[in-house]
């Protein structure tokens, strides 16, 4: 089967980003001119997927509306003849069917996806987490479709970092996978943003899941765990002991890409600078600029 549809959680409150998260939601972030939610969305796309659900919060609105034709502004545009604006404004529109369902209250990132039962039904399905942007010139989320189709079960990303962050992510303990490359592993345990000394590896989880449905009743038989809060990262773990038949099994894959969190400021920043640096229309003036701004003779 093919896999053509995505889930998109986008009902976290953005508290890291008050006060411009205040009346925003963070995914509407302009990440250079873009909000953050269109690269998730174009990434989705990228992989062929053609469905789009986004899981949504207070920030229903804008969020609905950045996927919807806007006819008073394009009208303008086309009175102009602005056919480059008009395109930029159309791109979101017309790239995939998008749907929004409400989470209603904030009881988890596992919460959210249950969100999702109804719209996916039974077949598996991708989960991207908006904070997480991945380089569109890195691959991620097509060969983890790929690997799902090939092994069933379900499929999470999985990146090495410094030790002493792991306690900010979901972790997991793996093992090598027989007639497979290195990067690609058996999960044999995963918890929910360990204390460091308490992490089985230095491997976290990056919001790219590609997930079997049987996910949906185990996420219904979840109790609330890290936080108070139904953890996708405990239902992975009971799929992962699931038996084969019945929709178990976790096979992680290790991203060595580019990778940006934009729900921290700091990475927010830096994701900024990284992608206006290689646009086309922005990159050369800006990056002369900004060479010269870290060696201080400009301001
Ligand atoms: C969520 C997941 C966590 C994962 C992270 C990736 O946490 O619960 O397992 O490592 O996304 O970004 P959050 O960052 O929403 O707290």
């Amino acid at each position: 089967m093919t896999i053509h549809k995505a889930v998109i959680p986008a009902a976290g409150l953005g508290t890291r980003f008050l006060p411009a998260t205040k009346s925003t939601p963070k995914e509407m972030l302009p990440v250079v001119d873009k909000p953050a939610i269109q690269y998730v969305v174009e990434e989705a796309v990228a992989a062929g997927l053609d469905d789009v659900l986004l899981i949504t919060g207070r920030s229903k609105r804008t969020l609905a509306d950045h996927f919807d034709a806007v006819p008073e502004l394009e009208a303008v545009l086309e009175a102009k003849g602005d056919a480059e604006r008009l395109a930029k404004v159309r791109e979101s529109t017309e790239l995939a069917n998008v749907h929004f369902v409400r989470q209603g209250q904030p009881k988890g990132l596992g919460h959210a996806v249950l969100q999702a039962k109804r719209h996916v039904g039974d077949e598996p399905f991708a989960v991207l987490l908006g904070d997480d942007l991945i380089d569109e010139r890195d691959d991620l989320l097509a060969p983890m479709l790929a690997l799902q189709e090939r092994l069933g079960g379900s499929v999470i990303a999985l990146l090495e970092v410094p030790r002493e962050q792991i306690s900010s992510y979901g972790c997991a303990a793996v093992e090598a996978l027989d007639g497979e490359d290195a990067d690609t592993v058996r999960i044999t345990g995963l918890v929910e943003k360990p204390p460091v000394d308490e992490a089985p590896s230095n491997l976290a989880i990056i919001g790219r899941y590609v997930l079997h449905p049987a996910v949906f009743e185990v996420l219904e038989n979840t109790a609330p765990g890290r936080g108070g809060e139904i953890q996708l990262t405990d239902a992975l773990a009971t799929l992962m002991d699931l038996p084969a038949e019945q929709g178990g099994g976790v096979t992680g894959v290790v991203f060595r890409g580019r990778r940006y969190d934009t729900g921290d400021r700091l990475d927010y920043l830096k994701a900024v600078v990284r992608i206006a640096v290689d646009r086309p229309d922005l990159g050369p003036d800006f990056k002369e600029w900004l060479e010269k701004y870290v060696a201080g003779t400009t301001a």
